[in-house]
């Protein structure tokens, strides 16, 4: 029989699932959602049910598994619901933006025996299929002396009309939240479990990663190099390239005989979606390679951020969160003051609110809000306009302004995000939590 699964998200990367479906037997779509009613006019008129809210489509009974292919800062929350609603989840990589929310969802599916799968496409492109059947990354077999992967594109190529690829807080970060992954996860389905050695990156204008060069180790001690690139000027560049101890190279090239832009992921999502209705039968998958791959990442950045910090203009500003709060308001009535800058001092308590009002500016009331939590400074520092705010590894958003309506008793400091959030909707948020604020370099 065949399972029934349903589609969270029918943007750009929707096609290749919906295609798939059509050349595997093994699962069937029976229902698609998106919150755009255009994006769902495909299947008006034919047997799968259309839904806006994914809510519904995980309360249909013929759903037996999911694939949450939206924005990467609502796979946690949609991934955690699925579950909790008893479906199998396979969810577009990242699997979260950051390693605690990786692991939260892995725990919960074990826990609770459903599935969980990362959609790492590359695992079934057929070139890397053959080049590992002919044993080409066994290094008992072959001279290896390094390895060269390179994940090079120009991101505005392949992100949807959304912009949310170009926001750290819906994408995670750069090149190496977006690209990391895949390019991850392949080398280790081939080299098996990698150690990070050493990262270097270059930013654009507003601080984001755009290109980065990955030193990693296999566990028998084989250099690996991945290159990223986010403003590659010249198409695609999707490869593994082994280097012998002569110095000859190897190309296993992902994207070979693929004529047109992502046409490999045609083959390649079929192979997802056969290995979904797989794992869906036998069980006992639970989400480690996407967890394994949201370690490098989160491991990447977190080495940037301390070989970036002399090098910037102030002191990372830390603290502690010393109490949470999971409520929110939508007419709560803040004013953004006009100054740009706070001065803290260690020791003193701040409040963190969370706001997805855009295009404020001083003076400027603010009514939708959520409440994050007080925090206190553990050094003395200055807190700017534009700064990112981190709980944890996780970047939550970027300074908006503050508001004095406490003062002298604490500002509340706003943070720009996507959506409202409370402590309730940031794991590494707890009593005790690490939290920063960093120059946007
Ligand atoms: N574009 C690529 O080349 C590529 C490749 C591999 C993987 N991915 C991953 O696939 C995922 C989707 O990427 P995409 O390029 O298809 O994005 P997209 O922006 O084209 O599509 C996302 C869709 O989600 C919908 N959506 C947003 N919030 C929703 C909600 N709450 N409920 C229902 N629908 C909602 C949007 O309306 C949109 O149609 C991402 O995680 C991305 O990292 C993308």
């Amino acid at each position: 029989m065949s399972i029934g699964i349903g589609i969270i998200g029918m943007g750009v990367i929707s096609h290749y699932y919906v295609a798939g479906f059509a050349r595997v037997g093994q699962c069937k779509l029976v229902a698609v959602c998106d919150l755009n009613r255009a994006k769902l006019a495909a299947h008006d008129a034919g047997p799968v049910a259309t839904y806006l809210d994914y809510r519904d489509l995980l309360a249909d009974p013929r759903v037996v598994g999911v694939v949450i292919n939206l924005p990467n800062n609502l796979h946690f929350k949609a991934g955690m619901e699925a579950l909790a609603a008893g479906k199998h989840v396979c969810c577009e990589k990242p699997l979260t933006l950051s390693l605690e929310e990786a692991q939260i969802l892995a725990a919960s599916a074990e826990e609770l025996g459903l599935c969980l799968l990362t959609s790492f496409h590359r695992r079934y492109n057929l070139h890397l299929i053959a080049a590992r059947e002919a044993r080409l990354f066994d290094p008992a077999a072959r001279d290896i002396r390094a390895v060269h992967a390179h994940y090079d594109e120009r991101i505005e190529d392949h992100a949807g009309a959304d912009t949310w690829y170009l926001n750290p807080a819906s994408c995670g970060g750069g090149c190496i939240a977006d690209n990391g992954p895949n390019v991850f996860d392949s080398l280790s389905a081939v080299l098996g479990r990698l150690r990070l050695v050493d990262v270097s990156a270059r930013y654009d204008e507003t601080g984001l990663d755009v290109g980065a060069q990955v030193e990693l180790l296999t566990g028998g001690g084989i250099p690996v190099t991945a290159h990223l690139s986010w403003d590659y000027a010249h198409g695609e560049r999707k490869d593994i390239v082994l280097e012998d101890s002569q110095g000859r190279l190897t190309e296993v090239d992902f994207l070979q005989d693929s004529e047109g832009f992502k046409t490999s992921l045609y083959h390649e999502y079929e192979g997802v979606l056969a290995h979904f209705a797989h794992a869906i039968q036998a069980g006992g998958e639970y989400g480690a390679d996407g967890v394994d791959a949201a370690r490098l990442v989160a491991q990447c950045y977190a080495m940037l951020a301390a070989k970036r910090a002399p090098a910037a203009n102030k002191l990372v500003l830390g603290g502690r969160l010393v109490k949470l709060l999971r409520h929110s308001s939508h007419a709560r009535g803040m004013t953004l003051i006009e100054a740009r800058s706070r001065c803290v001092r260690a020791g003193e308590l701040h409040e963190l609110v969370s706001t997805d009002q855009a295009g404020l500016g001083s003076g400027d009331r603010v009514d939708r809000v959520g409440f994050i939590g007080f925090m206190e400074a553990t050094g003395a520092g200055v807190i700017d306009v534009g700064d990112t705010f981190h709980i944890g590894d996780q970047a939550i958003g970027v300074v908006l302004g503050f508001d004095e309506c406490h003062f002298p008793n604490h500002y509340n400091i706003l943070i720009s995000t996507d959506r409202l959030l409370t402590a309730s909707d940031i794991p590494p948020a707890t009593p005790g939590a690490a939290v920063r604020f960093e120059e946007t370099v």
